[in-house]
């Protein structure tokens, strides 16, 4: 990675706390090997939310992945290759629903929002904070597979948060894998 490399993407909502996160960050990394040696840091737990918000489109994994069998970077095409993973528009879906389900009012609010530009504000079930790096391309070019992550979302209708991506789950699997674990591999230092 390189340090300070700007996101591919905005996060879709400001997150004001970052800046001063990321001072603390900065302070607390002043000690950071020395806390990473004697294991002195101790990160707060993530809790994992019950549920997510409804999805403006009653969009299934379960029938698109579990049933049809699509690959996953067909609607997530920065998955393997990219930071993010990303999130699909409408005109990916509507190759497909031209002709599939047109009489779905789910199908109806679809077409729609292809009409209307395409894009779809897709509530986000996983995200870290923007003073944290994370690239897909790192993990899953690695070999890591998405259901480590993101569980068996092939069998949900709905999904929800179900693995955490807390500061604790990294470094638990940055320990068992050889992976580094010093600040500044997942925090932009200096600013
Ligand atoms: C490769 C083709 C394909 C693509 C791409 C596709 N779908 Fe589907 N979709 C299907 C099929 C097949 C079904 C199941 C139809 C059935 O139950 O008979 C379905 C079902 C649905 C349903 C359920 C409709 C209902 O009321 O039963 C919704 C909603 C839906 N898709 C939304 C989407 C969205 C949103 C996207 C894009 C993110 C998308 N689809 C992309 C093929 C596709
Ligand atoms: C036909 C399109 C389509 C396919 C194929 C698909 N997804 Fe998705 N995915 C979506 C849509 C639409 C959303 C946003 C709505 C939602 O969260 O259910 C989404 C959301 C997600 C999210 C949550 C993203 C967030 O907000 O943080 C994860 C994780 C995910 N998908 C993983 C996968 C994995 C893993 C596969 C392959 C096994 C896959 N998806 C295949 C369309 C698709
Ligand atoms: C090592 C853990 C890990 C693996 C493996 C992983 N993800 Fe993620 N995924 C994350 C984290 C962490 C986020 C939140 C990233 C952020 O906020 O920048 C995320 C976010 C997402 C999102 C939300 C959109 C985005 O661009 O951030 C989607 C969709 C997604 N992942 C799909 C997948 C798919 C598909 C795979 C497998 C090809 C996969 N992920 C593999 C950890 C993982
Ligand atoms: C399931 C195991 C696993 C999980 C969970 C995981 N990682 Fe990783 N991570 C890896 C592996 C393996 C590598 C690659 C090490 C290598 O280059 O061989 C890696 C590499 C990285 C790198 C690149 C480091 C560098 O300097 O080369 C970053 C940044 C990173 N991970 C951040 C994160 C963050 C942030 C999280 C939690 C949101 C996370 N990882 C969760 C396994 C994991
Ligand atoms: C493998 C990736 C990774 C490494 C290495 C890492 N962090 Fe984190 N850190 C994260 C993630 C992910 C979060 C966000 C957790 C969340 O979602 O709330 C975080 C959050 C934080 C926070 C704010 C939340 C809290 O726990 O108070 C601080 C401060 C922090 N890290 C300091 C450090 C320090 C100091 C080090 C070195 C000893 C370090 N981090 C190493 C991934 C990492």
């Amino acid at each position: 990675m390189s340090l300070g490399r700007a996101p591919a993407l905005p996060p879709p909502s400001p997150r004001p706390r970052g800046a001063i996160l990321a001072a603390s960050i900065t302070l607390a990394c002043a000690g950071g090997a020395l806390a990473a040696q004697t294991g002195e840091y101790h990160p707060k737990e993530e809790t994992l939310p019950a549920a997510v918000a409804a999805q403006p489109i009653a969009f299934s994994h379960r029938l698109h992945v579990g049933e049809a069998e699509l690959d996953c970077v067909l609607c997530h095409a920065g998955a393997r290759d990219e930071d993010f993973a990303l999130l699909p528009a409408a005109p990916t879906c509507m190759t497909c629903h031209v002709g599939v389900k047109t009489n779905s009012p789910e199908v109806a609010r679809l077409a729609a929002a292809a009409e209307g530009g395409g894009r779809i504000p897709w509530v986000r079930v996983y995200q870290v904070p923007d003073y944290v790096f994370f690239s897909h391309r790192e993990h899953v070019g690695k070999g890591e597979a998405c259901s480590t992550c993101h569980g068996p979302v092939e069998t949900r209708d709905v999904l929800e948060k179900e693995v955490s991506t807390g500061m604790n789950a990294c470094l638990d699997c940055h320990r068992e894998r050889g992976a580094p674990v010093h600040c500044a591999a997942c925090h932009v230092l200096g600013h």
